[in-house]
């Protein structure tokens, strides 16, 4: 039987991403041992592999031992190379050996882990804004021809306007909060994709990714929505250690995969676009009941335990936000995946 996820990568090889435009390319993916760097590293090679593209695909990791255990056995390994570098402290030139141009860039690095942007909040804004300057620099270096970087729904912070939240509508960050290193960092990086694109004509998009979650996801994955399954798997009571009244986005690991690809030949540069499923909108609490209703047949509760000082934990600010994807949707990209189908996918993939 196929698993989960080779039926997404079979699914992105057969649709209508212009995979010609990647015919004897170079791509370089950074944050490759992440959950959506390796996605992208493992579709590209399977669909290099299914066309026969001639594609050299290279990952940028900081370990390489990680990287053998997540792209072991993968279909089309023989055409990919790792670069082994970490953004906030190396040159990358010592580092990356990519003779000639390199075509495509995804730069998906960053630090994620709620704890560490509390914890080390500097070096969280040194990996996102001196990593993703020299990954820009790089490819304006290497003639690159289409760069995204990937950013997130949190740089809109609290939006101000009401209704869906489009592209233009940044909102409220409050920068005396630590962990608004996170956001800033992302909304910093932006603006010097925005600044590569004018000062030097470098083709770049941000793709400013919703919550995504899917089958891929590591064994040692700890954000909510592995939580969740964790718990409807182990049959065990979801504990929401807030009131859960924030406003998630969310958005799966496939589509967002193609709505990523698509940016790089389809996208506009120097403009974001938001990649969110527009029907997987919900409260924290109202997702964590549709996990305990749908996907554990109600034989699990959700149970509300906050404790005294959850600062340390790192958790964003509560938002309101309904993200609008009508810009990347205006592309030709539809979200196919919705949240409960989402969960199901997931678990089969943590199950096996
Ligand atoms: N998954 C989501 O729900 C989501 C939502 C919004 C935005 N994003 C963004 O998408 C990108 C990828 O996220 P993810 O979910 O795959 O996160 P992840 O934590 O799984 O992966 C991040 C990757 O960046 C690498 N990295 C961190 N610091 C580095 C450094 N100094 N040098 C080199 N590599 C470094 C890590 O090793 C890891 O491989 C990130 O920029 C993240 O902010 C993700």
């Amino acid at each position: 039987m196929q698993s989960v996820l080779t039926e997404d990568f079979e699914i992105l090889s057969q649709s209508n991403l212009a995979f010609e435009q990647f015919r004897d390319k170079k791509i370089l993916i950074t944050g490759a041992t992440g959950l959506i760097g390796s996605l992208l590293v493992k579709t590209f090679l399977y669909c290099n592999h299914v066309h026969q593209l001639n594609m050299k695909v290279y990952a940028l990791v900081r370990n390489a031992e990680k990287a053998n255990t997540i792209f072991e056995g993968c279909v089309g390994i023989s055409d990919l190379t790792y670069v082994i570098a970490d953004l906030e402290k190396d040159e990358l030139y010592q580092k990356i050996q990519i003779e000639g141009n390199c075509d495509f860039i995804i730069h998906a690095a960053a630090v994620t882990t709620s704890k560490l942007m509390v914890s080390q909040p500097v070096d969280n804004i040194k990996t996102a804004v001196n990593g993703t300057d020299k990954m820009l620099k790089f490819a304006v270096d290497k003639k690159c021809s289409s760069f995204v970087y990937i950013s997130s729904m949190e740089i809109y912070g609290q939006p101000f306007t009401e209704g869906k939240t489009a592209e233009q509508d940044l909102g409220y960050i409050d920068i005396a909060s630590v962990r608004s290193c996170y956001p800033e960092g992302k909304r910093m990086c932006e603006c010097l994709c925005t600044a590569y694109a004018s000062q030097y004509g470098l083709n770049v998009k941000s793709a400013r990714l919703a919550q995504t979650f899917g089958p891929g996801i590591l064994p040692t994955e700890n954000r909510v929505f592995a939580q969740f399954a964790r718990s409807a798997m182990n049959g065990q009571d979801i504990v929401l250690h807030t009131m859960g009244t924030s406003e998630g986005n969310y958005v799966y690991t496939r589509d967002a995969v193609k709505a990523i690809i698509m940016l790089l030949t389809e996208g506009m540069s120097g403009q974001a676009y938001n990649i969110a499923n527009e029907d997987s909108h919900m409260t924290i609490r109202q997702m964590a009941e549709l996990v305990a209703k749908e996907i554990a047949d109600n034989q699990i509760k959700v149970v509300i335990d906050i404790p005294e000082d959850n600062r340390s934990l790192g958790y964003a600010p509560g938002v309101k936000m309904w993200l609008d994807a009508s810009k990347m949707k205006s592309l030709g990209w539809n979200p196919e995946v919705d949240l409960v189908e989402s969960y199901r996918r997931m678990m089969k993939w943590m199950e096996r």
